[in-house]
């Protein structure tokens, strides 16, 4: 089943983000989440089989330069239950969501060492159209 992530869910959504290869604390997720639940545009859902096994954040996104999209910020399956269509699910509902808003596009950006995502997204029609370089400055 796929449903709203909820506080509950924190200690099994810290474990897939180490899986994803983020490191964060109950607290710091706890705390994320609430920040995302109080905003607007941000869809947090789960795939529960008896055990929470897959999750994704998308959220939409205005640019200037651009009609607004659905962008997915996050999506990870547990590598205990991959294979079995839980991604295509979380995608999908994600979609509907996008559908629901009006809104006619989902895009990502998925790290070049992400080969096998990049085929399950291919899959799931999507397309790569560009390469980006990633930029960051720490401000003291
Ligand atoms: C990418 C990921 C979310 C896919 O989830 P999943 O539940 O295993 O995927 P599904 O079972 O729904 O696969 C859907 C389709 O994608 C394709 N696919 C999935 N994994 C694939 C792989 N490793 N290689 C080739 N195709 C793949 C399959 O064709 C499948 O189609 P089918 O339903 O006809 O068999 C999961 O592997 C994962 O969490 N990976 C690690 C984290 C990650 O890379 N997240 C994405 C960050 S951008």
């Amino acid at each position: 089943v796929i449903r709203p992530m909820h506080r509950g869910d924190v200690p099994s959504v810290v474990n897939l983000c180490d899986q994803l290869g983020y490191h964060v604390t109950a607290e710091e997720l706890e705390a994320r989440m609430g920040a995302l639940h109080a905003e607007d545009g941000h869809l947090l859902l789960v795939a529960e089989v008896g055990v929470v096994v897959g999750w994704v954040h998308a959220r939409t996104s205005q640019l200037l330069t651009d009609p607004a999209i659905v962008e997915i910020a996050g999506l990870v399956v547990s590598d205990t239950a991959r294979g079995l269509g839980t991604g295509r699910s979380l995608v999908v509902a994600v979609e509907q969501w996008a559908w629901s808003l009006g809104l006619s596009q989902v895009q990502l950006r998925s790290n070049v060492k992400r080969r096998k995502a990049h085929k399950f997204y291919e899959a799931l029609g999507y397309r790569k159209v560009k390469r980006s370089e990633v930029f960051v400055k720490a401000l003291e």
